[in-house]
């Protein structure tokens, strides 16, 4: 099949790129776009050239997959995209949809560029731990500018048509951008091509200032490596000859595309994308219709559920058992907006209109007519119940019924309803309104429309959505719940809540944004008390009585973290100190579970104690089909609860450590500490992995 064209257009040579989805350039299109150039070239009737697309974009970057091959080299697109620089006859692009990384790269190589309005433009390659690798960094500082190049290079987020325009990138918006670029060229023919590389850097006299950003933020995070190539990269735009620069831009960016963390977060583009693949579910399921959504319980977590829907357009009914709850959680949605035109997401009119789709209810009626209705009261199974029970009967036929639980069973709340497959389970994060991971829960009965309406709304709202089976604790905090329990045997044995947290956030070791203790601080002990409380009360938790044996004596003795200024930490100013108590308090449980004290826990043994664990959860979870696909685990836990994307997720860097070692280092366990729980217990999928010396990431349910 043929990607690239060579056709002519009365006077205009045109080059037409078709490669469906998103017209990525891959070893294949580089071939034939190098090869329509010499069509081109060879046609000396041509005045001039254009190069368009067809679909639904312009070429939206290079082909992420392709990056992973062996013999993926930038070197022959790059050599073509210098022939089309190199010209004597002009070439225009004519740009529409997203032109990202490559696309943009190919388009700064022409010598004019037209866009339609609504055109997106951006360099994305920071998200993938990249940086442009095709002569974008010493041409778009030439363009745009350097603070507009350096900006777009370091947080990858892309810029309007019109923002564009002004910048210097494009020369002109137009309805029909293939018309635009044909009048364009026309112009342009029979002067001499403007190279861009020709270009000075427009606001070089005050790249000192750009410069010692990027330095900053390089010297911010040197576990990465993108700020530090970045950082050179725009250096040389402005002190070295344009080919030096390319020069050092192919060597940076060779190296990057090698790198783990590059790696890592490629997987994660896929992963995200993957995610949303269910199967049984294709485009011929029917999705149910939903313009007006309700939400069950005006806390903190209904009203931020109610935020997320109201900023996407959706109408919203709130309701509460009391006026006072209204009110407060009309006072959480009215402060989450002011803090959106705080930040310049939306305007003052705006913020208004949005709460002008917000009614409130006092009695559980009021959500009558919504086509989903969200229940999100506290994590207590009879109230639940109880509330599923009405929800069943009150919601109109066809309606959703959704329960907000990060661990209750979403098949026995079903059942409450009378109509199961209506029901699903969403597991927000907190705040609601923000976070951007939501796991779906699929119930025994849940209907493949109504999963497939809430994974669409998921993307409406802005989520990243992760379908998880019924289970405790569902994917995230059942892998959760390994990593405290070792967390607080940790403590028990003698290791503080600071070396742990520590351990967790260093990038030598693992990186996340915050440790398992100062995140229960926050998010409030006794919430987590609460839950593993009534999951042992429920008779289906551990029966270890050491379990989590900190955390529930904690919450015993009132330390409820943050709010109450003790916790793990003791906190002076909102800002964690070590607590005497809660150290005395781990020496008070280990006497009470005969735990053996030592005087000091090594960093790594911490670090495996908490990973390795919570890998092989993930192993079992996988094993029982709760979750459809590893990549599925590692989008959690980088969408939802902080573990780096430059590590690619649990199961990405179990596999860059190696089963065999994480299996080794179990057993290891078992057998120093003894294993009367089974915590230590390998599961069967893991070791078989790991002596096969496969992949987890790779595994697929056959
Ligand atoms: N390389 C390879 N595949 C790509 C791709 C790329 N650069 N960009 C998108 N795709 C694929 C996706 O994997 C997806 O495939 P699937 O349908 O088999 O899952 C398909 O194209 C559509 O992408 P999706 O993201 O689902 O569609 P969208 O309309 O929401 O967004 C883009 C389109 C182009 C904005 C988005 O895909 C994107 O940002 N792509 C990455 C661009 C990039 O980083 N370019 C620079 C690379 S260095």
């Amino acid at each position: 099949m043929t990607i690239v064209s060579y056709g002519r257009d009365a006077d205009i040579g045109v080059i037409t790129i078709d490669n469906p989805p998103v017209n990525a350039i891959g070893p294949a299109l580089a071939r034939e776009l190098a090869a329509a150039l010499d069509a081109f070239q060879a046609d000396g009737d041509a005045v001039a050239l254009v190069v368009e697309c067809a679909g639904s974009t312009f070429v939206a970057g290079g082909d992420i997959a392709a990056f992973g091959s062996p013999d993926f080299t930038a070197g022959p697109f790059n050599a073509t995209l210098q022939r089309l620089s190199d010209m004597d006859r002009p070439a225009v692009a004519a740009l529409f949809g997203t032109v990202l990384g490559g696309g943009l790269e190919l388009a700064m190589a022409c010598h004019g560029r037209v866009a339609a309005p609504g055109t997106r433009f951006g360099m994305p390659e920071v998200t993938l731990g990249l940086i442009p690798g095709s002569l974008g960094t010493q041409n778009l500082p030439r363009l745009a500018g350097l603070k507009t190049a350096a900006r777009m290079i370091s947080d990858g987020k892309p810029i309007g048509a019109e923002a564009a325009l002004e910048a210097g990138i494009i020369d002109a918006l137009a309805d029909d951008p293939g018309q635009g670029a044909r009048t364009l060229a026309r112009k342009l023919a029979g002067s001499p091509p403007r190279r861009t590389q020709d270009l000075p850097v427009p606001d070089r006299d005050q790249a000192g200032d750009v410069l010692a950003g990027l330095k900053a933020a390089a010297d911010a995070a040197p576990w990465l490596a993108t700020p530090r190539a970045i950082h050179d990269t725009m250096l040389a735009a402005v002190t070295m000859p344009y080919d030096a620069g390319v020069e050092l831009e192919q060597a940076r960016f060779a190296k990057l595309v090698a790198s783990p963390q590059s790696r890592a977060m490629r997987h994660l583009f896929f992963a995200e994308r993957e995610a949303r693949k269910i199967p049984g579910l294709g485009r011929e399921t029917a999705s149910r219709d939903v313009s007006r959504v309700g939400v069950i319980g005006a806390g903190t977590m209904g009203a931020g559920i109610a935020t997320a829907f109201l900023n996407a357009g959706f109408a919203v009914t709130v309701t509460d058992a009391t006026q006072a709850g209204l009110d407060r959680g009309l006072s959480i949605i009215q402060g989450n907006l002011a803090s959106a035109v705080k930040r310049g997401r939306m305007t003052e009119a705006q913020a208004a209109k949005t709460l002008d789709r917000l009614t409130l209810g006092l009695d559980l009626s009021a959500v009558g007519d919504c086509d989903m209705v969200i229940e999100a009261v506290f994590e207590d199974m009879a109230l639940k119940l109880d509330i599923a029970a009405q929800l069943g009967a009150i919601c109109r036929p066809g309606a959703i019924i959704a329960t907000n639980t990060s661990t209750l069973d979403v098949d026995r709340i079903a059942a409450a309803t009378a109509r199961p497959g209506d029901v699903i389970g969403t597991h927000f994060f907190s705040p609601a309104h923000i976070m951007r991971l939501l796991e779906v829960v699929r119930g025994a009965e849940t209907a493949p429309d109504t999963l497939q309406t809430v994974m669409g709304l998921a993307r409406k709202i802005g989520k990243t959505a992760v379908v998880s089976g019924v289970c405790y604790g569902f994917i995230g905090n059942r892998m959760a719940e390994v990593y405290m329990r070792e967390s607080e045997a940790l403590q028990m044995e003698g290791a503080s809540p600071s070396q742990i947290d520590g351990v967790v956030q260093s990038t030598e070791y693992l990186g996340m944004a915050m440790g398992p203790n100062r995140m229960l601080d926050m998010a409030g002990v006794d919430v987590g008390a609460r839950t593993v409380v009534e999951w042992i009360a429920g008779g289906e938790g551990p029966t270890d009585p050491g379990y989590r044996a900190m955390c529930r004596a904690l919450y015993e003795r009132g330390d409820h973290g943050q709010k109450t200024g003790e916790g793990y930490y003791r906190y002076e100013n909102r800002q964690p100190v070590p607590s005497e108590k809660t150290a005395a308090l781990a020496e008070e449980m280990a006497a009470k579970h005969g735990v053996t004290r030592r005087d000091a826990i090594p960093d790594q043994e911490i670090l495996e104690r908490l990973l390795f664990p919570m890998v092989n959860e993930a192993a079992m979870i996988l094993d029982e089909g709760i979750a459809y696909r590893p990549s599925d685990i590692d989008v959690v836990w980088t969408a939802g609860y902080g573990f780096p994307a430059w590590r690619g997720g649990p199961l990405f860097m179990a596999d860059e450590i190696g089963l065999d070692r994480i299996v080794a280092r179990m057993d290891h366990y078992a057998a120093r500490d003894g294993d009367p729980h089974g915590y230590w217990t390998v599961s069967p999928l893991l070791r078989q992995l790991a002596e096969a010396r496969a992949s987890l990431t790779d595994w697929r349910r056959e």
